[in-house]
């Protein structure tokens, strides 16, 4: 009898690193997962050390494989989904990075933002690029680390020559993806959603921008190619001298939030999910059309099979949600997230206080870089359940500025919204989101979206997967949660606003 066949996707997300194992009907059947270390240098940096990553990605691959008792030669495929903008440089030919790399999160380079925006330069960023100027992308941190690579820190780089090795394409360019895949397959390759979130690569026209490219002082020599997200070329092999023994395509790779979009289907125009995580990401696929946005939200590459035309989306990417929960455990008002439900559930409402984590500033739609966290309505009475159900809340209601939006910048009305991401095992979260937003939300059965839709990517690539109606089979729903309560959602929204007003701009001096 021949052996069972699977498909494998590494999740290289901010906190961690996961190796996921699927069957032909997506279900999960190996799984490992392992923090990695977070840096904050300064006040505002956030870095990664991307040999830990590389170190990390073996050895949850070593673990899932080994636990479930998977040969790596059973696998069809692997696919690659990973955080989205966290920029590196390394060697071309030691492989080493020259410096950590600077994390989505970090907003080391605010200024060089402002400075582009007073500059003029936003609309032609936004027209190019479907971004909105700011720190959050990998543009600036790419300059930043041209100029500043510290030799000191990892001893891999004299900062001297730091440009000039990149001009002679001594150095190679990337975002998570293309670190990890160049470390699988030995090529330098990203795919099209992942090169959508540099500001330096034109969506309309699909390739790197020379415009761009001279603005933020990046040669075109360090850039890797462009491909698919599902790609039936490969963006290499594993090799079968390597740690993983066997040679194995890599032929999926798709920014993790495009990678939830497409793990939970949503290859249709007017499909939408939100991902819960660190912070939310809400995705509208758009179809073929690259809808510009009047309201603050970003217009992205969805994602693109081999000789199909791309499929773009709307995002709203919301910064902090997941990450204002665990601030609750880190000022000590919870123990662990599991237990915000009851809390919550504990008290009738907020007792009129909101709370606004803009802790990194804030992102779609406001694009506030110096907004910052702030709680209002407190009275004598206020308890911790109130902050608590307040934090939740304004989960809900961030979800509803961008749905929001949304709906004003496609005119596409969003009749469900299907969800997943850590915080979706609140029950009650997911109620609040539809009695808020007004629309069904829909939890499906595999949770994990974004390992699935980079294994989808892969597998459909290599055959293991026939048609995208083959998968759209296999997503399953476990819960929905329907509107019951949109009055009451409505008025608790109506002065989230003012809240919001009062964060903006504090950081200003
Ligand atoms: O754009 C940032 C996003 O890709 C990060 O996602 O899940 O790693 O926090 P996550």
């Amino acid at each position: 009898m021949t052996p069972d066949t699977y498909v494998g996707a590494v999740d290289q997300g901010t906190t961690g690193t996961r190796f996921m194992v699927f069957d032909h009907e997506g279900r999960v059947v190996a799984n490992a997962y392992e923090r990695h270390e977070q840096f904050y240098p300064e006040p505002g940096w956030v870095e990664h050390d991307p040999v830990e990553i590389w170190e990390k990605t073996q050895s949850v691959v070593r673990e899932a494989l080994d636990s479930a008792g998977i040969e790596a030669t059973q696998l069809e495929a692997i696919g690659v989904t990973n955080q989205r903008e966290t920029t590196l440089f390394w060697d071309a030919e030691s492989g080493q990075p020259i410096h950590r790399a600077i994390v989505w999160q970090d907003r080391r380079t605010t200024d060089r933002v402002e400075e582009l925006e007073a500059n003029g330069k936003a609309e032609t960023i936004q027209a190019k690029t479907g971004l909105q100027p700011d720190a959050y992308f990998s543009a600036t941190k790419a300059e930043w680390l041209l100029d500043n690579a510290d030799p000191i820190k990892l001893q891999r780089a004299r900062p001297a020559d730091t440009r000039e090795r990149a001009e002679a394409g001594d150095l190679h360019f990337g975002t998570i993806d293309s670190w990890l895949i160049e470390k699988l397959t030995g090529n330098h390759v990203t795919d099209v959603t992942n090169a959508s979130r540099t500001m330096l690569f034109d969506i309309h026209e699909m390739a790197w921008d020379d415009e761009l490219l001279e603005e933020f002082r990046v040669p075109r020599a360090t850039l890797p190619e462009v491909r698919p997200s599902s790609d039936e070329d490969y963006y290499g092999t594993t090799d079968p001298d390597g740690f993983l023994g066997a040679e194995v395509p890599v032929a999926g790779a798709l920014g993790d939030q495009q990678a939830a979009l497409f793990g939970q289907t949503c290859f249709d125009e007017g499909d939408a999910k939100n991902t819960y995580g660190t912070g939310s990401f809400f995705l509208l696929n758009t179809g073929e059309e690259a809808v510009e946005s009047d309201n603050g939200l970003l217009t992205t590459v969805g994602f693109q099979r081999s000789g199909e035309p791309v499929q773009y989306a709307l995002e709203g990417s919301i910064f902090v949600t997941g990450a204002a929960v665990e601030w609750l455990g880190d000022v000590g008002l919870i123990d662990d997230a599991g237990e915000t439900e009851d809390l919550a559930r504990s008290v009738d409402s907020t007792d009129g206080v909101y709370l606004v984590p803009a802790f990194t500033g804030l992102g779609a739609p406001h694009w506030d870089q110096r907004a910052r966290g702030t709680i209002v309505g407190m009275t004598r009475g206020t308890r911790r359940e109130h902050i608590v159900r307040a934090t939740l809340e304004s989960i809900a209601y961030q979800t509803r500025d961008v749905a929001e939006a949304m709906e004003h910048d496609s005119g596409i009305e969003v009749e469900e919204l299907r969800v997943d991401g850590g915080a979706v095992k609140n029950n009650f979260l997911c109620q609040l989101q539809a009695d808020v937003l007004g629309v069904d939300i829909v939890r499906p059965e595999v949770d994990e979206t974004t390992a699935l839709g980079s294994a989808y990517a892969a597998g459909l690539a290599v055959g293991y997967w026939g048609t995208a109606d083959e998968l759209r089979k296999n997503w399953q729903v476990d819960s929905e949660f329907t509107p019951k309560r949109t009055s009451e959602g409505d008025a608790m929204y109506e002065r989230w606003h003012d809240a919001v007003d009062r964060s903006l701009d504090w950081a200003r001096e």
